[in-house]
């Protein structure tokens, strides 16, 4: 296989970005091309939890093994990145409790938890007050919690800064506002992108657009990803000086973050709604509601604000990475739930695969897997 002299990566999110710089740490020459500006959509309003065993589903061993590797990957990642941004990433290893206020959460919980046991991944039990000995911070209704010392948590915004600067270092061209109309397919392969502002010519073209992967015109019909849009509303709180949260605390129904930059987000929302990218009352509503519950203490903390991202969920809400049956397009999308953790696997995969032919590691995510029910349909 020939290595790619220009790759063109549509959309500059977490995965865009971390691609590019990945390619151009490899001596590729990579353009960005993002609609809007580099980092500032669904990558700016996620929450950064880094969380392969709080999420792990049952029997989803596949994607918990990717996901651990890239949380592993994830310091070595951040070292890089800081010497190429040259500005700090903050990476928060302070762990993460999952609490229970109910039996019916508790239950769930212990579920959970004999799961992850029964495959040696490492998690503790806590009975109510040993999880408020933890994290005095937790109401006294909490009546049990699962302790994953191992799931942690990165300053999102910095560590988005940091890519942008550390693609900068590397020269990888940025081009903002620069939405992208079509992919363009030439004798059987791809030969570039139409733009807003004119063609830009690439070997290779990635589509790392994240929910809007599937809205870009010239793909092939059985090649388009099936991605669509889950909207998440969170809200922001200024954390004040009396208030001493120190963990990650999930629960079923919300999760609580207290960021490097003296905020806590509350979240999340997790709605079908299309391309609506407004806050509701519901929303807001609820998730402060469920917060509210496991930490009482935000009742007073000073309000920052309200954000959306779009999450992009693909058919099965795995990622879809991979050559496609176009040469020279490359999928990179549907990151879900986890953009931000599978950042650093997905960008050694994607360089790896781009540059010599195969994705090392990420082979489970193939768009193959749904080229073939499209061919295929039942
Ligand atoms: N990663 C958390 C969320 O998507 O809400």
């Amino acid at each position: 296989m020939n290595k790619p002299s220009n790759v063109v990566i549509i959309g500059g999110g977490v995965i865009g970005l971390s691609l590019a710089w990945r390619l151009a740490r490899g001596g590729t020459a990579v353009t960005i091309l993002e609609r809007d500006h580099m980092g500032r959509s669904a990558s700016w309003v996620a929450a950064g939890m880094l969380a392969p065993i709080s999420e792990a589903a049952f029997d989803d061993h596949v994607y918990v093994h990717f996901a651990r590797a890239s949380m592993a990957r994830f310091p070595s990642f951040i070292e890089e990145l800081q010497t190429d941004a040259d500005m700090p990433v903050a990476l928060d290893t302070r762990g993460t409790l999952v609490v229970a206020r109910d039996r019916d959460d508790a239950e769930y919980i212990r579920r959970a938890y004999e799961y992850r046991r029964s495959i040696g991944l490492p998690v503790q039990w806590m009975d109510g007050a040993e999880a408020r000995d933890a994290e005095p911070a937790l109401s006294p209704r909490i009546v049990a919690a699962m302790a994953i010392p191992d799931d942690h948590q990165v300053d999102t915004r910095g560590f988005i800064s940091a890519l942008v600067r550390a693609c900068e270092t590397r020269r990888v061209t940025l081009r903002e506002n620069t939405a992208v109309t079509r992919v363009v397919v030439e004798g059987e392969r791809v030969s570039g992108v139409e733009t807003v502002n004119g063609f830009v010519p690439a070997d290779t073209v990635v589509l790392a657009a994240g929910a809007w992967s599937a809205s870009i015109d010239g793909i092939p019909p059985d090649c388009v990803p099936p991605v669509r849009p889950v909207k998440g509303q969170l809200v922001r709180l200024r954390r004040t000086a009396s208030f001493p949260l120190t963990h990650v605390i999930r629960a079923p129904r919300a999760y609580l973050l207290p960021k490097h930059d003296g905020t806590v987000v509350v979240g999340a929302t997790q709605e079908e709604m299309g391309f609506d990218l407004d806050p509701t009352a519901g929303g807001i509503h609820d998730i402060l509601r469920h917060a509210w519950e496991l930490v009482p203490g935000i009742d007073d903390l000073p309000f920052e604000g309200v954000e959306v991202g779009l999450r992009p969920g693909s058919r099965d809400n795995h990622p879809v990475m991979g050559n496609t049956r176009v040469p020279g397009l490359v999928m990179a999308t549907g990151h879900f739930r986890h953009g931000i953790l599978l950042a650093p696997g997905s960008a050694d995969a994607l360089a790896t695969g781009i540059t010599g032919g195969h994705f090392t590691g990420a082979e489970h995510f193939s768009p193959a897997r749904f080229a073939e029910a499209h061919a295929h349909p039942a």
